[in-house]
């Protein structure tokens, strides 16, 4: 072990304050990709003997990288964490190896009466996670926790490290003040809760950092499982220190840039005039502007804006699948289902394999947030991972206000769209001829 890993080698809490439940599976263990075996065990794929030396090699560096499980967290150097990484732990190890100690971290809390200060233990945020979060989102963060299964739409998984409601270009990562305003105020509409009143603002950014390295770890899962996969399983170098590092920096390196990436509207928002409604309504329609731009919403969301469109799998056969009871039985009702029908479904999830529905723009209920600037961002630049696209600079910036203005209006003026034309759509076919006799 190099001296830079002793050196942000931390020890996570055992202790599961809180949790009066006499359920207790003992310490918890990272559960692996599954792509660990299926591209490097899978017998019937390219490489007939599987990959079992490269395998193992995957599990070492990744425990070298991040440590061997959730109790004895590893901070990789230059994670970018605050504080290196040490607000993960409640729990720090000083000295090395075997003469490695737990030393418990305080932090000081000034009282109002000109008290001296109290000295305080405190909860880390793997301990803050394993309390609110894991049972949703899993010990690795997968979103395969034991409450995941019931769930619509399920937990994220952060292990691709794609997030879907960030402030920042399509694909990239989320900042700092995304996840915090995720946690904060939950995620509207689904079980996402909103931590604001449950946690102080010094634990939640303890949580965040905690959901942070666990997608920092995942992603540097699948990246060293793609390194192995090209690899030859006899090449020591395969998964070399170096190797390690260039993954992991690749990971890291994401992460750091993007708190500078984010996307802000060039103008301000133009006031929700009854022009500026109407104007977005006609681009929601898929009409052209006045400078001849126009994008399609209705195929996705349908031309009534309930998120029916033709795109997607229509919503009887979506709630068959989604909430038809036992979950077994669910792939065998797609099978039964007519083959464009199945070929959609396939088109109908995001980029997690989870059923995907386009919002119900009539609720007014969005998961992002629902200020004018939380929309603007997710129709300029759209929602990573699931397939809603970007629509600017495809429409100027005063036009996605436009749209904005209408997705706003929309859930108070439902007449907004009675009787409403989008413009591709074709024509009735004309009646067909009388049958000759
Ligand atoms: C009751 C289940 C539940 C709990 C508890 C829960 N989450 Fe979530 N979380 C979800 C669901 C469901 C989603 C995804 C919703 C979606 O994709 O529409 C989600 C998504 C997220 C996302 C992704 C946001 C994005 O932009 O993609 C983050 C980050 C997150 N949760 C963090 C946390 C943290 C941190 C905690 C604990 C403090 C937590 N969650 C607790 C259910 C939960
Ligand atoms: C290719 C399909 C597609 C297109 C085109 C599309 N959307 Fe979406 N949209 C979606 C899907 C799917 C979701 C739900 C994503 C989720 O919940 O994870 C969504 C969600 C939304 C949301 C809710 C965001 C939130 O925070 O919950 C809004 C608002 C929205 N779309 C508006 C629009 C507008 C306006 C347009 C046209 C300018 C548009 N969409 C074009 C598929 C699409």
């Amino acid at each position: 072990m190099t001296s830079r890993f002793r050196l942000a080698w931390l020890v996570g809490s055992l202790a599961m304050a809180g949790c009066g439940g006499s359920f207790n599976p003992g310490p918890l263990q990272y559960e692996e990709s599954e792509a660990l075996t299926r591209e490097l065990a899978d017998k019937t794929k390219a490489n007939l003997a599987g990959k079992p030396k490269l395998q193992e090699g995957v599990r070492k560096g990744l425990a070298k990288l991040f440590g061997p499980n959730p109790q004895e967290i590893r901070v990789p150097p230059g994670s970018g964490l605050p504080a290196g990484g040490r607000q993960l732990a409640n729990l720090i190890a000083t000295g090395e190896g075997p003469e490695a100690r737990p030393k418990q971290i305080y932090v000081l809390r000034t009282s109002a009466t000109g008290q001296p200060p109290i000295k305080e233990r405190q909860a880390g945020g793997y301990a803050l996670y394993r309390r609110h979060c894991l049972h949703c989102h899993g010990v690795s963060g997968a979103g395969n926790g034991p409450t995941a299964d019931f769930l619509y739409p399920r937990p994220r998984d952060y292990r691709p490290g794609k997030f879907k409601f960030t402030s920042t270009p399509n694909g990239a990562k989320p900042t700092r003040d995304d996840l915090r305003r995720t946690i904060r105020d939950g995620l509207h509409g689904t079980s996402m809760p909103a931590f604001d009143s449950l946690m102080a603002d010094t634990e939640i950014e303890q949580v965040l950092d905690y959901a942070i390295f666990l997608s920092m770890r995942g992603e540097t899962e699948l990246g060293l499982i793609d390194e192995a996969s090209i690899a030859d399983e006899n090449d020591p170098e395969a998964l070399s220190d170096d190797v390690l590092d260039s993954v992991l920096k690749n990971v890291i390196n994401k992460w750091k840039s993007v708190e500078t990436q984010v996307f802000n509207p060039p103008v301000a928002r133009t006031p929700a005039t009854r022009q500026s409604i109407l104007r977005g309504r006609d681009l929601f329609l898929g009409h052209k502007s006045r400078k001849g731009n126009s994008v399609d919403c209705v195929g996705c969301h349908g031309p009534q804006a309930l998120g029916n469109g033709v795109s997607f799998v229509s919503q009887d056969v979506f709630n068959e699948v989604v909430f038809g009871g036992d979950p077994s039985l669910q792939e065998a009702r797609l099978q039964n289902h007519r083959k464009e029908i199945r070929e959609q479904w396939k088109n109908s999830l995001d980029d997690w394999g989870n059923p995907l529905r386009p919002n119900n723009l009539n609720r007014g209920v969005f998961k992002g947030g629902r200020r004018p600037l939380d929309l603007y961002w997710r129709i300029a630049k759209g929602i990573t991972g699931a397939k809603m696209p970007g629509h600017y600079p495809t429409l100027e910036a005063d036009e996605v206000w436009d749209v904005v203005n209408f997705v706003l209006a929309l859930p108070y003026e439902p007449k907004l769209l009675e009787g409403a034309v989008p413009a591709n759509v074709t024509p009735a076919p004309a009646k067909p001829a009388v049958a000759q006799r």
